[in-house]
């Protein structure tokens, strides 16, 4: 602004104002503004220094009061994120008895080549000859039985692709501890010699993941895990997940959001119809494509910047056996272009950043638990049941058990390649963390209240947390959007 813009200005307004005064005006940080109003504070023809003053003051204080606009850390970081082709392909079978032996046959091969690559000082031998010699040796095998004998010993049966071996362990050996933790359809190493008709086991080895550094990003960014939404049933947390929603968009004091560029929702997302008998009592919305309205108007609160990766869980609308394939197009017609919504396989596998993470909704926790006395309190220990999957390499192990598995393809292995720096999980609905060989296990707890019949079952669920994982450092935090008690009254 010059000076004769400032006479004109004036003239206009009829008002004029000596040079001394012209000149304050113009060295202002804003010359129009504290012009514009000066003006506006007089109440004669002659415009005043302290006028000018005035009108500079007042502009300094409100330059004080409104706050730079915040940048927010994840909007500036570009969405990287690849989703493994596994997940979302939808592999039709048939199921017949030739597609079940063919995925176990699947599941043998690449776990034996996992335990065959483990150095050890036995040979490693075929189940056929190591029946034939009295030397140590190591054979690999699928379990296919394990009996208690009436004196308390432990008899396991596995076999390869040609043989079956009857294994023993003695009740009073130091083995025993080992041969207890073994599940039906697992595949593991087993170290020991044959005596008469028994191979009488000495060392007992999981396929298990490799010890690795935990790997993080160089951007800022964090990933925050939900699951078991249940929208639709009438104990749906509304009140605490709108509070979530708010929260990302910076509704808050707490400046977490920032940094948060990706949520994975690992299932559960409505709460279904026909899930249970009678289930329509504890439903709000007994209609499953209005649930999923309803999550898509949630969906679409969520700012654009953040990516946001959804899987089904056993309430969902999918294919109960596993891999569930991810919700079909006709359910979530509401949030189609939203680019930045990623729905996928259960299980699914994505990379952000580079760091791999493996979302599994996790339904068979319940068939795990009373198999394995190591997870034996993993309703309130979650990460223990997951550290059991890993530990096999295996999602859901055990055949014939529930959720069923379908075979198609073998996502429920996890390969060399999926070996995740973060494993996302739910189902539970009890928050659980834990570091396991370098690898972040998540139980994300649920958005729904606990009811007395779930106390009553030994359930304690944890709703309304949010766990973030900050890629960067590695650190999982918490993050609470609902009160302490939250059960059903
Ligand atoms: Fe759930």
């Amino acid at each position: 602004m010059e000076e004769k813009q400032v006479v004109e200005f004036l003239a206009a307004k009829k008002l004029i104002a000596g040079r001394e005064e012209i000149q304050l005006i113009l060295n202002s940080e804003s010359p129009e503004r504290v012009l514009e109003n000066a003006s506006k504070n007089t109440s004669s023809f002659y415009l005043e220094k302290k006028d000018i003053e005035k009108a500079i003051q007042d502009l300094e204080e409100k330059i004080i009061v409104i706050e730079p606009s915040r940048k927010i850390a994840a909007k500036e970081v570009d969405r990287n994120i690849k989703i493994h082709p596994d997940s979302l392909t939808n592999k039709k079978t048939l199921g017949t008895t030739g597609d079940f032996v063919e995925y176990f046959r699947e599941r043998f091969k690449k776990l034996k080549g996992t335990l065959a690559t483990r150095i050890n000082s036995n040979p490693l031998t075929t189940i056929e000859k190591a029946k034939k010699t009295l030397a140590k040796t190591r054979v690999i095998g699928m379990v296919k039985s394990k009996k208690q004998t009436k004196n308390g010993h432990m008899i396991i049966e596995i076999e390869d692709e040609e043989d079956t071996l009857t294994c023993f362990a003695g009740k009073d050996s130091k083995i025993m501890e080992s041969a207890r933790q073994v599940i039906p359809d697992e595949v593991i190493a087993i170290d020991g010699k044959q005596s008469k008709d028994l191979f009488i086991i000495e060392a007992i080895t999981w396929p298990d993941i490799p010890y690795k550094q935990k790997k993080t990003t160089e951007e800022d960014i964090s990933l925050a895990m939900i699951s078991d939404i249940h929208i639709g049933s009438k104990l749906f947390m509304k009140k605490e997940f709108t509070k979530f929603i708010s929260f990302l968009n910076g509704k808050t004091e707490n400046k977490a959001y920032e940094k948060i560029k990706y949520i994975t929702i690992a299932g559960d997302l409505v709460d279904g119809i026909g899930t249970y008998p009678e289930q329509e009592k504890d439903l709000e919305n007994n209609d499953i494509y209005l649930q999923y309205e309803i999550l898509g108007e949630f969906l679409k609160s969520i700012p654009e910047y953040i990516e946001v990766i959804l899987t089904p869980g056993n309430h969902d609308a999918s294919r109960l056996s596993e891999p569930q394939t991810r919700i079909d197009d006709e359910y979530i017609k509401s949030v189609k272009g939203y680019s930045n919504l990623h729905f996928i396989n259960n299980p699914g596998f994505v990379e952000i950043h580079g760091i791999k993470v493996l979302l599994y909704h996790g339904a068979s926790q319940y068939s795990l638990i009373s198999n394995i006395q190591e997870a034996s309190d993993g309703f309130t220990s979650p990460q223990k049941t997951a550290i059991e999957m890993l530990k096999r390499r295996l999602l859901n192990p055990i055949y014939g058990s529930k959720p069923p598995i379908v075979p198609a393809g073998s996502e429920m292995v996890i390969d060399n390649d999926k070996i995740p720096d973060v494993m996302h999980f739910g189902d539970i609905h009890k928050k659980g963390y834990a570091e396991y060989r370098g690898t972040t296990v998540v139980n994300s707890g649920c958005w729904q209240k606990t009811t007395s019949n779930q106390i009553k079952r030994g359930l304690t669920p944890s709703p309304g947390e949010v766990p973030i994982y900050d890629m960067r450092t590695g650190i999982l935090k918490i993050e609470k959007f609902a009160a302490d008690e939250n059960i059903e009254k």
